[in-house]
């Protein structure tokens, strides 16, 4: 079943990409002027500039790609974008305050026996087939510098697995643990991987490639998020070739209209999920499938929960989950002024009042996802400032700028959150070190990069095994083991390692290896 809906998302979307048969169809001149009137009307006929120069396939090439937008609502989004509204002076005043504390929780300050009531309902819901991630993957990762997608870099663990595959793996430990514990043949989390145009070829290829690390082909579906023209600083959508406008994903809060337009939702509806983690590709200690967290939200009766990580200090620069104005929401650091970053919590004063950092890891029931079309379309667009290559419409010329020229726009996950009532919202504060590690720069830039990843991942091992009563002795510099997922999902299993020596760096792949 799983393969035949894969079908209609890839046919789906290849229609919504306009290149749904190997040749695709001529439009009629109707067709054609048709369409170059709705964009000339709007002010966005330079896409034609070139129409007397194109080949036939160019023509149907540039005719199906513009099918796919409306000028009239690029003009509306790119508008609101690029003109922000002034901070009317009769704008209420923002106020901003925590989570309620109804509404959080926190790993570091819990209970064990709490957390063992999470973990145990969580893999419960796995053991029934209930429970579902979703990969956003669909960004072209300019910071790291790789040409590959994310997904597939090897961030230099002594086994090098790509971070697709240490998360597969986790995928497969979960539903590992889930039949043990409530004594199932099997349990299926499917995961949904959503990749953009481009980044969708190459992970398919790697999936392929690396047989889909050991997970079933049939619980992998890979899928795409849409894509919006590139607007020049004037608002005009830019071309890359003569016969090609210049694309880019629609950020990361793209999933929500590509849940529905892939037929992903519909596949979710049929296999019975219910709840649903979301997560980032570059976070390497993202604990996919989390059952504490399926347990604590499901517990809560949320529609939308999200893990936060402790800010380090005042100045930190990441985003905040809180409260804006009684909803909940997420606010930049550079929108807070130092008295509100620096504010305490008065219940205890060694901690900061606004401390819970945004880690762009999510629960959703699947009640939410049903709602998807109530609400999507209020979701803002974002302008990212970017160098965009483009072919000049006037001279025919190549321009790559030597500094931002034109805008993409975004849409951000998190703008869902003003949305969700608050009873139907929670936060959970998980420890850094145990779950948040992002690779977003290139190597040596000593922050969020390759080895920062590795560092984080060796250094976790090495923690689990010392806890597990196993002695690691470093020579030199080396530190760290990896333990693979296979064996330890959270540091649990590894008795066998009780009063054994490990030299580092190491990697742990089988129970017997050292
Ligand atoms: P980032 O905003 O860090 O972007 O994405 P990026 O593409 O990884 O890196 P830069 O900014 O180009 O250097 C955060 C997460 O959102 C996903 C990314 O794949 C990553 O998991 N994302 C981003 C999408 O899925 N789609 C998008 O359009 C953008």
């Amino acid at each position: 079943m799983a393969a035949a809906v894969k079908d209609t998302v890839s046919s789906i979307l290849d229609k919504f990409h306009g290149k749904a048969e190997d040749a695709p169809r001529e439009p009629s001149t109707q067709e054609f002027n048709e369409l170059k009137e709705k964009f000339e009307k709007a002010g966005q006929g330079q896409v034609f500039a070139f129409l007397e120069e194109l080949k036939p396939a160019e023509k149907t090439q540039l005719f199906h790609q513009l099918s796919n937008f409306d000028p009239t609502r690029i003009n509306e989004l790119a508008d609101k974008a690029l003109n922000p509204p002034k901070a009317a002076a009769e704008e209420k005043q923002t106020t901003l305050e925590p989570l309620p504390e109804k509404a959080t929780a926190s790993i570091i300050d819990s209970n064990p026996e709490e957390l063992e009531k999470y973990y145990k309902e969580g893999l419960k819901f796995v053991s029934e087939n209930k429970v579902a991630v979703v990969l956003m993957a669909g960004g072209q990762g300019t910071r790291l510098g790789s040409s590959a997608p994310k997904g597939c870099f090897d961030i230099g663990l002594p086994s090098h697995k790509s971070l697709f595959q240490i998360q597969a793996e986790r995928i497969a430990k979960v539903q590992l643990l889930a039949q043990k514990e409530y004594g199932k043949e099997k349990a299926v989390i499917p995961w949904y991987v959503m990749t953009s145009g481009p980044t969708r070829k190459p992970t398919e290829e790697f999936f392929e490639q690396h047989n889909y690390f050991g997970l079933e082909k049939s619980n992998v579906v890979i899928f795409e998020q849409g894509v919006l023209p590139c607007i020049s600083n004037d608002g005009k959508i830019l071309m890359e070739s003569k016969s090609k406008v210049a694309v880019a994903p629609d950020g990361n809060g793209g999933i929500y209209q590509a849940l529905l337009t892939s037929g992903v939702r519909k596949d979710m509806r049929d296999r019975g999920i219910q709840h649903i983690h979301a997560y980032c590709v570059d976070n390497c200690l993202v604990k996919v499938a989390d059952p504490v967290f399926i347990g604590f939200a499901a517990s809560k009766d949320v529609d939308i929960a999200t893990k936060v990580v402790r800010k380090r200090n005042a100045s930190e620069s990441v985003g905040l989950i809180l409260l804006k104005n009684g909803k909940p929401d997420v606010v930049e650091y550079s929108e807070i002024d130092k008295e509100t970053a620096e504010a305490k919590d008065p219940k205890q004063p060694d901690v900061l009042k606004f401390r819970a950092a945004n880690i762009v890891n999510h629960y959703y029931s699947f009640r939410f996802f049903e709602s998807i079309e109530t609400w999507s379309h209020k979701l803002p667009h974002h302008v990212a400032r970017k160098k965009i290559p483009h072919v000049n419409t006037e001279t025919g010329e190549t321009v790559k700028p030597e500094k931002p020229n034109g805008v993409k726009l975004e849409q951000f996950v998190f703008d869902v959150f003003p949305m969700t009532p608050l009873d139907k919202f929670a936060s959970i504060e998980v420890k850094r070190e145990d779950e948040f590690s992002p690779l977003k720069n290139a190597k040596g830039t000593g922050e969020d990069d390759p080895d920062t990843s590795k560092r984080d991942i060796m250094q976790q091992g090495q923690r689990w095994i010392e806890k597990a009563g196993g002695v690691v002795v470093s020579e030199g510099e080396a530190t760290g083991v990896e333990v693979s997922p296979l064996i330890s999902y959270a540091g649990e299993g590894l008795e066998f390692l009780k009063g054994r020596q490990i030299k580092a760096p190491a990697v742990i792949e089988k129970e017997a290896e050292q």
